[in-house]
């Protein structure tokens, strides 16, 4: 397509109609004068609804971000992203409106299921491979929601007011990290950001995404966000979905009033015109190639991986085949994902794990509802969170699982020790009343249609659990730092700045009961002949060890935390910087090289407007969690006084 032909081939009036949908899923095409694109959610699988009746397909259901945050593995994210690509490519969906970003900032946000983390590296990093996965494929993607989009009650008009290192550091830096990967479109949230709704909120798309990040491509509204079409496009935002009757109305009206140009309309216009050349020109190499069986197995491989082993008293798992065991379930066991826009229906029916294991040839008497004493070896007791409980549009009350799962656990737990908890959620939990009672906790969270095959495989060893948890389990609600919402306001002041998850727990570990990073593995890791390879004042390699010393592969997943030992402004105790995970076989040592670079060490400086390394001493920490430190080195950063922060380090001077 030649863009700037055909936009000058449109009448201002039909560019206007442009910018808004035709319909729920696909942008205006003019009776196929111009190409149309499809939109669908969404980031745990194809949710492909149609435009005449909104039914929907049944596509393959993987796990959550919230579960591939866990996994802390860029590999099995990018694998779940390339699987869904075949699905979109299938359905012929052009744009996937996935990954969402949003920090985890309270434990009772609805959606906390739909996003990786706490933490911005890991989101970042894990967003980052998940576009890259669908776009080598040729379908597109929408990072999502942009921004500072924290909680879902009062979603649609509540104000998310913060100072701008907060902005920067922990709001909006998954942001920045994913759109190295150039998604074909972002989209903004519903909320108002410092005031301003963020669809027209020019500071933020224009000032922060645009002109700070760098972002040329389409900026799409959330579904029906956008609140004053003129006003959106003055902040530069292309498109608004879906379709609304009102908008050409308005876009004629401001153009006559002289409030907004044909320059601005020519420029969104040029960014549509360019995604539906990027749309277009993908139909003519991507294809599908896996069948529908190999998809569900990359679901099924893909939850392996995820899958967090919270507890393990005396290595009572993994089991033996043959073992004579009681599967208690209050039917959360079949529960792969939340409620809302990311809720996919599955083709292939979600097996409860009594029914997998039966299937397996394991000696499984099952029980529903209520709790009678079964003299059996082993009880598994399967709780969790239905998608009524977790889901789009509507925060937690609470953090508790329903007091009959609770009740469940705890007399199962009375009358034998051997009791093991599969935890079905797709957030924190809080697991005080039977914790110390159960001897083994698997968090299997939203993991997809293959959850339970892979539950099955890691209950009896045929693979070790080695997901690790991406959002901290606080003791109580209590404990964590967000205060509840007791009624409405205005706005949702972040007064706590970046003292969320681990930035917070790092200061009161007596209030955390599972720690971000924490995850138990069947296999003993010994880390050994760490060394720091300095190339400059912030550039380092950091290199170490790892052996398996057990008798089962598994695979590791280490973290790379920074401190900021003295600082003249206030730092969390230390961050997240990089991760890895690694397979190691039954006995194998590998050496690991990690690379840290200056963005390690600076902070947002908001009096630069520009991030930067104040000098002095640096910790750096190789860890198995962020409070299981491995090894550990302490740097001593002096950049030169005259050129921290001349022209060339900041855009100021
Ligand atoms: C919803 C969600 C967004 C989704 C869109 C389309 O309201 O906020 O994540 O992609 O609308 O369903």
């Amino acid at each position: 397509m030649d863009i700037e032909k055909t936009l000058q081939a449109l009448t201002l009036e039909e560019k206007m109609k442009l910018l808004t949908g035709k319909n729920n899923w696909e942008n205006e095409d003019f009776g196929g004068k111009l190409p149309s694109i499809f939109f669908a959610d969404g980031p745990c699988g194809l949710r492909k609804m149609s435009v005449i009746d909104d039914s929907t397909h049944k596509n393959t259901a993987y796990p959550t971000l919230s579960m591939l945050g866990c996994s802390f593995s860029t590999e099995t994210t990018k694998m779940v992203a390339d699987a869904i690509a075949e699905d979109c490519i299938e359905n012929d969906v052009d744009i996937l409106l996935a990954p969402g970003v949003n920090m985890k900032r309270s434990p009772l946000c609805g959606r906390n299921f739909e996003y990786f983390s706490e933490d911005p590296v890991l989101s970042g990093e894990l967003a980052r491979v998940y576009i890259e996965g669908l776009q080598e494929r040729g379908v597109g993607t929408s990072l999502k929601h942009f921004a500072v989009n924290n909680n879902e009650n009062y979603r649609f008009y509540q104000n998310s007011e913060l100072d701008e290192r907060t902005f920067y550091e922990l709001y909006t830096k998954a942001f920045e990290i994913a759109l190295e990967a150039s998604p074909w479109t972002v989209m903004c949230s519903y909320n108002l950001v410092n005031g301003i709704y963020a669809s027209e909120n020019p500071w933020l798309l224009k000032g922060v995404l645009r002109d700070k990040f760098g972002y040329n491509g389409v900026i799409v509204s959330d579904w029906g966000a956008c609140m004053h079409r003129a006003k959106a496009l003055k902040a530069t935002l292309d498109l608004e979905m879906p379709h609304s009757q009102a908008s050409f109305g308005e876009l004629k009206q401001a153009y006559e009033d002289g409030f907004i140009t044909e320059h601005e309309i020519d420029n969104s216009v040029r960014r549509l015109l360019e995604l539906i050349e990027k749309c277009q020109a993908a139909k003519t190499y991507r294809k599908a190639q896996k069948t529908k069986e190999e998809r569900h197995k990359v679901a099924v491989e893909a939850a392996k991986d995820c899958i967090v082993l919270l507890k393990n008293d005396n290595s009572i798992l993994p089991l033996k085949s043959g073992s004579d065991i009681s599967v208690y379930h209050s039917s959360s066991s079949s529960f792969y994902g939340g409620g809302g826009s990311s809720h996919v229906e599955t083709e292939n029916k979600v097996e409860r794990i009594d029914a997998v294991l039966r299937k397996r040839g394991e000696n499984i008497t099952a029980y529903t509802k209520h709790y009678s004493p079964s003299g059996t070896k082993y009880s598994i007791v399967c709780v969790g969170n239905s998608p009524e409980i977790e889901g789009e549009g509507f925060d937690r009350e609470n953090i508790s699982l329903f007091s009959r799962h609770n009740e469940m656990i705890e007399r199962c737990a009375e009358d034998n020790p051997n009791t093991i908890v599969l935890l079905y959620a797709g957030s924190a939990i809080d697991v005080s009343k039977w914790i110390d009672k159960v001897a083994a906790v698997l968090y299997v969270g939203f993991c997809g249609e293959g959850a339970n095959e892979a539950v099955a495989d890691i209950l009896f060893g045929n693979v070790s659990p080695s997901g690790k948890l991406a959002e901290s389990f606080p003791i109580s609600l209590a404990d964590n730092p967000i205060e509840k919402e007791e009624e409405y306001e205005p706005y949702v002041y972040y007064k706590e700045r970046f003292d969320i998850g681990y930035r917070y727990y790092d200061k009161h570990s007596e209030k955390v009961r599972f720690p971000f990073g924490f995850g138990l593995s069947y296999a003993n890791f010994v880390y050994d002949d760490a060394r720091l390879i300095k190339h400059t004042e912030t550039d380092y390699t950091i290199q170490f060890t790892i052996t398996n010393q057990s008798a089962i592969d598994a695979k590791e997943v280490t973290q790379i935390y920074v401190q900021d030992v003295y600082c003249a402004s206030e730092r969390p105790v230390k961050e997240l910087k990089a991760f890895t995970k690694t397979l190691l076989k039954a006995g194998e040592s590998k050496t690991i090289q990690i690379k840290l670079d200056r963005k390690a060490f600076a902070y947002y400086n908001a009096a630069l407007k520009d991030w930067y390394v104040e000098n002095g001493k640096f910790n750096i920490y190789v860890a198995t969690s962020s409070q299981d430190i491995k090894a550990e080195f302490a740097v001593d950063i002096q950049l030169d006084e005259y050129t921290q922060f001349t022209a060339k380090n900041t855009k100021l001077l």
